[in-house]
């Protein structure tokens, strides 16, 4: 195992009615906040009722930021950034999914920076500080509550980039699983599909003495596997949308990643996707997944296929071992697909050929590769493009 350092310190709020803690943990960080949330449903299942009921319990004051966009644009942030330095704002509580958390999270850093927002999504090194962030979560997904991370898109560039910095984790976040019940099927499916993808990035890695991290990675995936269908056949199911949302949290956390991995393969690769067609990110991921495990299974890598077969989808182990690999890919597709009713292939996105090119040299960020479990270059990613097809 790799030498790190373990540090989040996300004060989590977890289960029925936590709300109630919210604004007395605010009020020990800042008593005028900006609120960042979407594009209404908050509205529509009462959580937003519920905020600003809890909010008046501690006079705290606040300015809202509405209508942050799925895939959340730097204009967003920048608007946030305005607004909180023209009211003098000490804080930044975002209510919603990772696209809210990560752009209040560069808003945040943002009121601490002297230059452009964006200068913070294309080099992380640039945060050095920003406002206390909250957070209340409503779908199970990115682990934003948790973790550093904000993916932030200028559509106009066709960019979308990942940033973050030790400012930029949540001081607290609120994860009331009831809050999920509302979470449409889709959102639910591509949710889990993005908790698998985390926990996949992780678990395939160069490194065989972390099994202390595989063993963990494996009962998130199974725990996804169970559980994503019953929360999008029965969304009222606490137990199905509370183990959902606790695996969110501690699949990108540094749970999994810590002493055990490189850099991603996938996630960068459905960045460009989004960037270019404004997909909903777990679709793109679960779509694209089974054609990078395809594309890099070898000599090389079958062991941990064999490993993945055996322990997440109970294979029988005493199959040839290429056999359990392509089983355990087949079975991962089919989960995305008929499971979860996740679209099968980039077409049904409306996804052709015409920026593969770029998109798969974009997705290298300048290094000429992706140097993930297996090194792709621009040709790797652009075929495993078009096998997604
Ligand atoms: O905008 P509203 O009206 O709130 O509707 C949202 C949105 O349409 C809806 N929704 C959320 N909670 C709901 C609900 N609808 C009904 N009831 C509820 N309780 O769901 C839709 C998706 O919301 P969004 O916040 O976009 O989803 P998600 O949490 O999947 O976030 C996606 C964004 O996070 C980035 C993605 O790339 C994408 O931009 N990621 C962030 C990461 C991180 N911070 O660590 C890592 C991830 O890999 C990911 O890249
Ligand atoms: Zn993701």
């Amino acid at each position: 195992m790799y030498n790190f350092t373990f540090d989040v310190s996300t004060k989590i709020f977890f289960g029925k009615g936590q709300i109630k803690n919210l604004s007395g943990e605010i009020i020990k960080y800042s008593n005028r906040i900006l609120l960042v949330y979407g594009g209404g449903s908050i509205k529509k299942n009462g959580i937003y009722n519920a905020v600003v009921s809890n909010l008046k319990e501690n006079n705290i004051e606040f300015i809202e930021l509405s209508g942050v966009e799925p895939n959340p644009r730097i204009e967003s942030v920048r608007k946030g950034v305005e607004l909180c330095r023209v009211n003098n704002l000490d804080g930044v509580l975002a209510i919603g999914g990772g696209s809210s958390i990560d752009c209040a999270k560069v808003i945040a850093a943002g009121v601490k920076y002297n230059g452009d927002a964006w200068d913070l999504v294309k080099n992380r090194k640039f945060i050095k500080d920003a406002l206390p962030i909250f957070s209340v979560l409503t779908i199970a997904a990115t682990g934003s509550e948790m973790d550093v991370n904000a993916v932030i898109s200028d559509i106009s560039r066709n960019e979308k980039l990942g940033t973050g910095a030790p400012s930029t984790l949540p001081k607290v976040s609120i994860l009331d699983p009831e809050y999920t019940y509302s979470v449409p099927k889709k959102h639910t499916a591509a949710g889990t599909a993005d908790i698998m993808s985390h926990t996949f990035e992780n678990y395939f890695n160069v490194n065989n003495d972390a099994y202390l991290q595989s063993r963990m990675a494996e009962a998130i995936l199974k725990t996804c596997i169970h559980y994503g269908p019953i929360a999008c056949q029965n969304p009222e199911n606490y137990e199905a949308r509370a183990n959902l949302m606790w695996s969110s949290s501690w699949a990108i956390n540094g749970l999994l990643a810590k002493g055990a991995t490189q850099d991603w393969s996938v996630h960068p690769i459905e960045h460009e996707l989004s960037a270019f067609y404004d997909i909903t990110h777990g679709d793109g991921l679960a779509i694209l997944t089974p054609h990078w495990m395809r594309y890099i299974l070898s000599e090389d890598t079958v062991d941990k296929f064999v490993e993945y077969g055996v322990n997440v989808w109970n294979i029988d182990k005493n199959l040839d071992k290429f056999t359990i690999a392509n089983k355990a890919i087949d079975l991962t597709q089919d989960f995305f697909t008929n499971s979860l009713n996740i679209p099968k292939n980039l077409r049904e996105l409306d996804i052709d050929e015409e920026y593969f090119d770029q998109m798969s040299v974009k997705a290298t960020k300048g290094n000429g590769r992706i140097n993930g479990y297996v090194t792709l270059n621009p040709d790797d990613i652009k075929k495993i493009l078009i096998n997604a097809l």
